[in-house]
């Protein structure tokens, strides 16, 4: 059995993130279930003004940007004076640049988290939303949003609980479809919310740290095999990866239909660059 962590695989990158649609389908799976929890973009943007000495003029970056969700709650709520949203996969800031319509002022750069494309000091609000964990590193990645930061600019760090949907483990393995689905490393295993301030650097002090709860309701079987088809945690058996249809046949020849409950935890950290000046 892997014991390595499909997020941090490259081939697995590449699945998820090599076209918009796979990500758009997961979102759409977990919002449909979703039953409590604040929209995170929306959070992310509200901290960070809360805690930003002034909103206006800044220059902000969103690392691992995705397809845009939070750039653009960052763009309306903080009317930055540029945004660089950035991202390893093309077809993520593709999909980014097609959803954020208007004439927001952002920048959208292809690079590796590890080493920015950016010169130390450009920022003053560096986020990093559900993406450090696809690092093996991610000690590394938050020493590189440190270098970009300005003396006294935050960084925003979100990131999920490692239990993140463990009850699905249980039916993944009760219906046979992956024994070992128990065994699997979380897929937040490098960042998650225990770890997460043990990755700040010595020049990051922490200003606000937050926990929440998300819960999930899947209708039924069929609704969890939306959410399975997009996962890479579990290795299925041929012909059902990424097949929400088999997924469910073979989920409804084992259980029984009906609800399954989830649940997330989503930490929110930001932290201060110190002044050294
Ligand atoms: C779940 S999505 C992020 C969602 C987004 N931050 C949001 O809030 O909507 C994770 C993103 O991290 C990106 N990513 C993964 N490894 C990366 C790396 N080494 N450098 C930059 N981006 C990376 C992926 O391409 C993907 O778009």
């Amino acid at each position: 059995m892997s014991t390595a962590n499909a997020f941090t695989r490259s081939t697995a990158q590449r699945e998820l993130y090599g076209s918009g649609a796979r990500l758009a389908t997961r979102t759409r799976a977990l919002h449909r279930a979703k039953t409590s929890g604040r929209p995170v973009a929306d959070v992310i943007a509200e901290l960070a003004a809360a805690h930003l000495p002034t909103a206006s003029g800044t220059v902000v970056a969103d690392i691992g940007c995705g397809r845009g969700t939070t750039s653009r709650a960052l763009t309306e709520r903080l009317r930055p004076r540029c945004l660089l949203a950035v991202d390893a996969s093309v077809a993520m800031i593709t999909d980014a640049r097609a959803r954020i319509t208007g004439d927001a002022p952002i920048v959208y750069l292809q690079a590796d988290f590890h080493r920015l494309p950016l010169a130390g000091a450009a920022c003053d609000l560096v986020v990093a939303a559900f993406c450090l964990y696809h690092s093996r590193d991610p000690r590394s990645v938050v020493a590189e949003l440190a270098r970009v930061l300005r003396p006294g600019g935050l960084a925003a760090l979100v990131t999920k609980s490692a239990d993140s949907y463990q009850a699905l483990d249980h039916l993944v393995a009760g219906a046979g479809l992956d024994p070992d689905a128990l065994e699997r490393p979380s897929l937040y295993s490098t960042a998650h919310s225990g770890n997460l301030p043990t990755l700040l650097p010595p020049s990051l002090r922490t200003v606000h740290l937050e926990h929440e709860r998300h819960t999930f309701d899947f209708t039924d079987l069929g609704h969890v095999a939306a959410y399975l088809a997009t996962t890479p945690k579990y290795e299925l058996p041929p012909g059902l990866a990424g097949d929400p249809d088999a997924i469910t046949s073979r989920l409804r020849a084992r259980l029984p239909d009906g609800p399954v409950h989830a649940a997330s935890t989503v930490t929110y950290l930001l932290a201060r660059k110190e002044d050294t000046t």
